[in-house]
């Protein structure tokens, strides 16, 4: 038998089967399952308050909406095989099963529109706080790692052209200070996401007093939204969610750049885990990381979806239209991408290997220390264009004699300005050259050292968590990570 269809009376002629599979969202909005009973539940309650079930009528609901996700936990496979419209659908169908002509009470005064806002909100909420776990762990394994490579000397480079020495957990803390404004604008997005769309009807809202208050407080949201209409119709959370997340994939995105460049054979600057690499299938030398592309290439589907959600938004007019049926796959898919990006990324900063020596050769080769010439003559009252330029002689005399500055003569130091003398040698070591940028916000050791502090009790800072219902019965198991997906 073919499932009932929630919407059948006004319609003389069978559906399409053409139609019913286009318009059919069960294949993805099924992901809603745990959100949609969640919402029915509150919802049953809000119907005994309006006065539309009796106590007696909403237990019944209630229990048979309980079994309908105990059933779904221990047979994820039937939901798979139904055929119902949606997720909404089945869930109804599903009830009717089990408690009869009682589950044609449960949508008095509700509409899929405001359901499937809510249950959007209500799953995304839990998602965003797996997201914001995963996140903290990422910037633990940053914190670590800026702790284990503390000295360490790494050419820094703009243009990826050799420009001063810094250090490497200055150059992983960059990453942490980015990392740390993408859990910001998670925070942020999860509180404006956090409002309750039920009780909007389809989208003039509800004749019935279900007391929306309390029906945002059931489900653990801190407020209901102003206005039905755009309750039932705006998506910009998911809009919000998306925009998040590609900010996260582009920083992401970067640092794996960084490090694929780092671990060539011509940087080796560091190593990839064998673990998280790759060989080839033609080409005995190589070794791959893989894992780092694939965090770089799923940055464009990301974006993608961004832009999809944005477009999919940009024409409809007010209020409700299928169109919005739209918003699931690209979050979906975005939020599969995120958190299996997380730790990957975490995963190959906790195995890589650096090598400090050939870092600290690089930074010694490549005349990064050129600035400090000129730095040299400003302590001696010279000014900066005038010294500058005198550097920029002798950066040009030691290339034609093919050494380093340090290697330099003194008296070709001397020939270009009779300030420079002895000391000149250990003013461009790269430890105190480093070690002179003091200011906050600089990579002298001392400075870094604060800085990781900081970092450390920033990463500590947890969610202040969204008041909770005391007891969601039985329903937080189907919201939390499955271990599956
Ligand atoms: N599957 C629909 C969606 O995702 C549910 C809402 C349907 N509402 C409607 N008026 N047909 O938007």
């Amino acid at each position: 038998m073919r499932p009932k269809r929630l919407w059948g009376g006004r319609f003389a002629a069978e559906e399409d089967p053409l139609f019913a599979e286009f318009n059919a969202s069960l294949r993805f909005d099924r992901e809603l399952i745990e959100a949609d009973v969640q919402g029915s539940i509150a919802y049953a309650r809000a119907l005994e308050r309006a006065g539309v079930v009796t106590a007696r009528e909403k237990a019944r609901l209630i229990a048979g909406l309980k079994t309908i996700l105990k059933d779904h936990h221990n047979e994820p496979a039937r939901i798979v095989r139904s055929s119902a419209e949606d997720v909404h659908t089945y869930v109804e169908n599903a009830l009717a099963e089990k408690v009869g002509s009682l589950a044609l009470k449960l949508h008095t005064g509700r509409s899929r529109n405001d359901q499937v806002a809510t249950d959007m909100r209500l799953y995304l909420m839990a998602r965003c706080e797996e997201i914001e776990a995963q996140l903290a762990g990422l910037l633990r394994a940053l914190a670590a790692a800026a702790r284990r490579c503390h000295m360490v000397i790494l050419p820094g480079y703009t243009h990826l052209q050799g420009a001063q020495p810094v250090l490497l957990s200055h150059y992983l803390l960059a990453y942490g200070e980015m990392f740390l404004r993408d859990r910001e604008r998670l925070r942020k997005a999860v509180e404006r996401m956090d409002v309750c769309p039920l009780g909007s009807g389809a989208l003039a809202g509800t004749p019935y007093r279900v007391r929306r208050e309390a029906l945002a407080r059931e489900l653990g949201f801190s407020r209901i939204s102003e206005n039905s209409l755009d309750a039932v119709s705006d998506r910009d959370f998911v809009i919000d969610f998306l925009h998040f997340a590609s900010v996260l994939m582009m920083h992401f995105s970067r640092m794996a750049e960084d490090l694929i460049i780092y671990s060539s054979a011509e940087f080796g600057f560091v190593q990839m885990s064998d673990s998280v690499a790759s060989g080839s299938s033609l080409m005995p030398q190589k070794k791959n990381p893989d894992a780092l592309e694939l965090v770089r290439g799923k940055t464009g589907r990301v974006y993608g979806h961004l832009m999809a959600m944005l477009s999919t938004m940009k024409g409809q007019p007010l209020a409700y239209n299928k169109d919005l049926q739209e918003d699931k796959e690209g979050l979906f898919d975005t939020i599969q991408t995120v958190t299996s990006c997380i730790p990957m990324l975490r995963r190959v900063l906790e195995t890589m290997s650096v090598d400090p020596e050939r870092m600290r050769a690089q930074a010694e080769s490549g005349y990064l220390n050129a600035t400090e010439v000129a730095d040299y003559l400003v302590a001696r009252n010279i000014p900066f264009r005038e010294a500058h330029h005198a550097a920029g002689r002798i950066v040009r005399r030691a290339m034609e004699l093919g050494v380093l500055l340090k290697d330099l003569p003194i008296d070709e130091y001397r020939r270009i300005s009779p300030l420079f003398s002895e000391d000149v040698y250990s003013w461009l070591d790269l430890e105190n050259l480093v070690g002179r940028r003091i200011e906050r916000g600089g990579t002298a050791p001392r400075q870094v050292g604060e800085a990781l502090r900081r970092f450390v009790r920033k990463i500590g800072r947890t969610t202040p968590r969204r008041s909770r219902p005391a007891s969601r019965p039985g329903l937080q198991r189907g919201l939390r990570r499955r271990p599956d997906r």
